[in-house]
């Protein structure tokens, strides 16, 4: 449709017909027993006309499904504005990548792009529109659930998947690729950083932190076009931020100059009253719609007050037009004026979901995303050693973790099933390890005994992390780890491989074990890669995008903290008065980056090309790496800088590039990274982002414990 047909359609439309654009329902209030719905149509505020004219659904899939809806209410609407449709594909449709958090452990880009336009694929062949997804909350606690639907702790990295998750919903051209979805950045803004790492709590982050380390990401999904963006439940600035004038409309819509479509969280308008800054649902609605929420997502503010509150306020009024030109281009710009049934096919959807390519790309994702934690020389495992598997999740497919509603755990194949696959039954023993806790264990014993090496499946039920899934205590259940100090008895080597969905404190797990994978949950194809990781069929290459901490009392935790005062160096060990514990390290257990491989390599030291930056000109930072052991292996090489003085307090060190290299056994190559003045921006105190004149320290390394050896000037 043409702009000026756009502006006419506006024009005629009814203050009922606009108001019904800015809701949103879920899909069972449009199942066939809407009958039974007359309790949510109540508490929604909606009547059966009122459905046929809300501008948006979620949590509806299928094409037929799609396609008999669209119909249906189509013929119903006096100006025929098509529906759009929207669902959380988060890690996957049908098939099921591995988590974010795991997507994250890739230090890849281009693969999660791939898994991206795979899942908008299989989406849209189903009629969906619009994916509630990237989430880019950065996250430091892994108290919190949702750490499993980021991609971790570091802005560098959350940019750069921000980017990639949005380029790949949403391609290039969504009015002719029938195969993108519309991408919705959420949940902004500092979800991640709720108090406590309780869901839904508060949020205390001061606005520099909030400005130089949280909305970066959030920019860069912007930047790469996102057409919606999604409101968060939390405060900022005790100021709810679905209710938050300055958060959206002077940083969003101005600062970041975001003109999509701004939707809430679901019921979250509705939440601005027990949040207290609202006295009932009609303040809600005019305070939500003031700052700009265009979409009301299950929560009845909207369906029961805009209409009279607009008639009473020619303001308000004029926000109402706003927010429904918002969401009218939004169903222009994915051409549903011209198709309302835009992607969704029965045929294309059978071929697309599941499909050998798709499931193809999952296993090689899965593979990218394993990090391998602790190896004594236990992995790869020996094929001539007889193997005993044991352990609550061997058998489980609960693999696929939360946000994966379409995923069917029927088409994942369990680790048991896997390695049965590839080692027969001389040399594996499947052994089920509530014998042992029932005290019939004599074959338990037997087969430990006759073995060589056990792998133990530990770790998370998918309920244990995702949305409203936040914890207190971080480690393995206790009945995990009475398994594994009894194994550790025996004497025998022991691998354990973990399911979860958040850094674990495996502080108390490390002494037990000779190999330690960490699997996440890896999704449809995570069996078989974790089967690919043990037997050395793939060299793992994950690095962790966020810290594991040493005990729970760390957390908050993250490689990029703000210098202190009383910094504790080696060198100042015995002293008291420094920032530090009584009774633990301040290093995680595992820092960010971290992740062992098969191969080993050896860093050589690095070198500038020059001691000085300027705006113009930059520097090569190079370095040597050899693959030193006996096979082919990829290393992510890893550039850290510090801004030894700034205008305000810098964090010890940042990442600022990275690089994925694979080497054959005994090669070496030079790695060379350009850095740029841009790169060396920050937050000053008056929120202006740029580069002060001044010394940098910079070094490369494997981790986030890399030295910074050398350093550099950035002239003014
Ligand atoms: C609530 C979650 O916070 C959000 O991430 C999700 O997209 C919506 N529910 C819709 O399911």
């Amino acid at each position: 449709m043409k702009i000026e047909e756009l502006k006419a359609l506006l024009k005629e439309m009814t203050i009922e017909e606009k108001v019904g654009q800015t809701i949103q329902l879920s899909a069972d209030f449009f199942s066939d027993q809407s009958e039974d719905l007359t309790g949510p149509m109540n508490e929604m505020a909606m009547t059966e006309e009122k459905k046929y004219q809300v501008g948006s659904v979620l949590g509806i899939s299928g094409a037929k499904e799609t396609i008999q809806l669209q119909k249906r209410y189509m013929e119903k609407h006096r100006l025929h504005i098509p529906l759009l449709f929207m669902a959380d594909i988060i890690h996957g449709d049908h098939t099921i990548f591995p988590i974010p958090l795991g997507l994250g452990a890739t230090w890849n880009p281009d693969t999660v792009k791939k898994t991206a336009e795979i899942s908008a694929k299989e989406a849209a062949a189903q009629g969906l529109h619009v994916t509630f997804s990237p989430m880019v909350d950065l996250v430091r606690d892994p108290r919190w659930g949702r750490v499993m639907e980021a991609t971790g702790e570091d802005k560098l990295l959350n940019k750069r998947y921000a980017r990639a998750f949005v380029e790949g919903y949403q391609g290039t051209d969504l009015k002719q690729d029938l195969t993108k979805l519309a991408a919705c950045v959420k949940h902004f803004a500092g979800y991640g950083a709720p108090r406590g790492g309780r869901d839904y709590n508060s949020v205390d982050l001061n606005e520099n932190t909030l400005r130089e380390h949280y909305l970066p990401a959030y920019q860069e999904g912007i930047d790469a076009g996102a057409k919606l963006v999604m409101t968060a439940f939390n405060t900022i600035d005790n100021i709810p931020a679905t209710g938050n004038k300055r958060l959206m409309r002077d940083i969003l819509r101005d600062e970041m100059a975001f003109d999509g479509v701004l939707i809430s969280d679901w019921g979250a308008i509705g939440e601005l009253v027990p949040h207290g800054v609202a006295e009932d649902n009609k303040a809600a609605a005019i305070q939500a719609l003031t700052v700009g929420v265009d979409i009301e997502m299950m929560s009845a503010a909207y369906s029961e007050h805009l209409i009279d509150l607009v008639e009473q306020d020619e303001t308000l009024k004029e926000l109402l037009d706003e927010s429904v030109w918002n969401i009218l281009r939004l169903k222009n710009d994915l051409g549903l004026f011209e198709n309302p049934f835009r992607g969704a096919d029965e045929e294309t959807e059978s071929l697309s979901v599941f499909s050998d390519e798709n499931k193809k790309a999952a296993l090689t994702t899965a593979e990218e995303s394993i990090v391998l934690l602790e190896n004594n020389g236990v992995l790869p495992l020996n094929q001539e050693e007889k193997i005993v598997l044991t352990g609550p999740l061997k058998d489980s497919n609960d693999i696929l973790g939360a946000w994966s509603w379409k995923g069917d755990r029927e088409q994942a194949a369990t680790l048991a099933e896997m390695m049965g696959q590839r080692l027969g039954p001389d040399s594996l023993s499947i052994v089920d390890e509530s014998q042992f806790f029932e005290g019939q264990n004599s074959f338990f014993m037997n087969e430990i005994h006759l073995s060589d090496t056990v792998i133990v499946a530990l770790g998370e039920s998918s309920e244990m992390s995702g949305e409203a899934a936040s914890r207190t205590i971080i480690s393995l259940p206790e009945y995990q780890m009475v398994l594994l100090r009894e194994l550790k008895k025996l004497n025998k080597k022991v691998v354990a491989v973990l399911f979860n969905g958040r850094p674990l404190d495996l502080s108390g797990v490390v002494p037990l074990v000779d190999g330690l994978v960490e699997a996440w949950f890896p999704g449809t194809m995570g069996a078989e890669a974790v089967t690919n990781v043990l037997f050395g069929k793939f060299n793992p290459s994950g690095k962790l995008p966020m810290s594991f901490p040493r005990s729970v009392g760390q957390v908050p935790l993250a490689y990029n903290e703000d210098s202190t005062g009383r910094p504790m160096t080696d060198e100042k060990r015995n002293e008291k008065y420094l920032s530090r514990y009584l009774d633990s390290e301040n290093t995680a257990l595992y820092p960010f980056g971290f992740g062992r491989s098969y191969t080993s390599f050896d860093y050589s030291e690095c070198t500038l090309s020059s001691q000085e930056i300027s705006m113009e000109t930059s520097l090569t930072i190079s370095i040597e790496i050899k693959n030193t052991g006996k096979i082919k292996g990829i290393e992510t090489v890893q550039v850290y800088v510090r801004d030894k003085v700034g205008e305000v307090v810098r964090p010890v060190k940042e990442l600022i590039d990275f690089k994925k290299v694979e080497l054959e056994a005994g090669e070496s190559m030079t790695v060379e990274f350009e850095i740029t003045e841009k790169q060396l921006r920050y937050t000053h105190a008056d929120h202006s982002v740029r580069s002060d004149a001044g010394e940098f320290s910079i070094g490369i390394g494997t981790d986030s414990s890399a030295e910074l050896t050398h350093s550099f000037y950035l002239e003014k």
